[in-house]
């Protein structure tokens, strides 16, 4: 058996792969570490078959749809995940293979309602991949949508927590760093769990007051649609288009060669309370409107610029969409600009 644990933050994610076969499965995947995933799956001569989403995470964005597009997976996911773009479903004990490996899906809702644990079949040591339904020396929490503690109760309790104690635990979050505990070490000291009265532990659950995930209704609707999150949206444009330093803008408006349209895309107000010399104003809202009018010649060079340099990022890939294959962005923007001492006028 290979298993590998990936951090990113207090996300964890696992690749666990057949150690003969060499196929693999990536379980909850977080989509800033896909580079890392495919250099530990090449470096370790493995094949990734399967993308697995314990549940629907509300705290971060998934990568399984991206790492199934790319690796030709599948992506794995509960019958009751909302997600479109899950290829297979699996049911209270289903079974997947991953080449020798038998990983054996447990229905465990309560933290959401699609909340499955992984338990490892074959191996000789046991293993079990517990997403958010037990985490070392805690509980996912009950208390984002479809969550709940009774039912968290029953999957913990009548579940999860009678299989047998040596039973390593690989949950999706460690937010103090701690690396490996079993299922017997959970039961002796994990403070939710010395809670073994149903009553009790709701009651416990139910009087956690733990802040909302950041990102988490932009999470949902990620994890929920496969669509993208704002700063996949941005790193997609920023592929899609060259930049130019503030040295080179500016010293190419000194030389005053005029061979740049420099593309002031933030609105009226912030234009009027300074720019760069002698730049054109189209706020980013009408630029599909305004182009085909105001630059008949696709030719022509555009340097575009806004508040922060994000939006311009998009104005930039959005004219390079178009046609005008001479756009870029300018890195950086009106606040760095002036930051740098370099001439605005009003
Ligand atoms: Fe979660």
């Amino acid at each position: 058996m290979i298993l590998e644990t990936i951090e990113v933050g207090a996300c964890r994610s696992y690749i666990l792969g057949c150690a003969k076969t060499h196929i693999a499965a990536i379980i909850d995947p977080e989509i800033s570490a896909v580079e890392r995933y495919r250099g530990l799956a090449s470096k370790r001569g493995l094949a990734i078959r399967y993308a697995i989403d314990t549940h629907t995470h509300a705290d971060h964005f998934s990568a399984a749809r991206e790492i199934a597009r790319a690796l030709n997976a599948q992506v794995v996911m509960n019958h009751l995940s909302a997600a479109p773009f899950v290829d297979l479903r699996l049911d209270d004990g289903d079974m997947i293979m991953i080449g020798d490996l038998r990983l054996k899906a447990m229905a465990t809702p309560g933290h959401t309602a699609d909340s499955t644990c992984y338990v490892l079949e074959s191996a000789e040591e046991k293993h079990v991949f517990t997403g958010d339904t037990l985490l070392i020396g805690g509980t996912g929490r009950t208390d984002l949508p479809t969550g709940d503690p009774d039912r968290l109760y029953q999957s913990l309790f009548g579940k999860l927590l009678k299989l047998d104690p040596a039973t390593q635990i690989h949950p999706a979050h460690e937010y103090k760093g701690r690396t490996g505990s079993t299922l017997g070490e959970e039961i002796a000291s994990n403070p939710r769990l010395q809670k073994t009265e149903r009553a009790e532990f709701v009651a416990m659950m139910r009087a956690l007051d733990i802040k909302a995930p950041t990102h988490l209704t932009e999470a949902l609707r990620v994890n929920m649609s496969g669509k993208k999150s704002v700063a996949q949206l941005l790193a997609e444009a920023s592929a899609a288009t060259p930049f130019m330093s503030m040295t080179e803008l500016s010293a190419r408006l000194a030389a005053r060669q005029n061979d740049l349209i420099v593309l002031d895309v933030r609105e009226r107000a912030q234009f009027d309370a300074g720019h760069l010399p002698g730049a054109t104003l189209m706020p980013r809202g009408q630029l599909e409107l305004r182009v085909n009018d105001a630059f008949p010649d696709p030719t022509i060079r555009i340097v575009t610029i806004c508040d922060f340099g994000k939006i311009s990022t998009l104005a930039a890939a959005t004219l390079r969409a178009l046609g005008y294959m001479h756009a870029a962005a300018l890195d950086g923007g009106m606040q760095a600009w002036r930051e740098a001492g370099l001439a605005v006028e009003k």
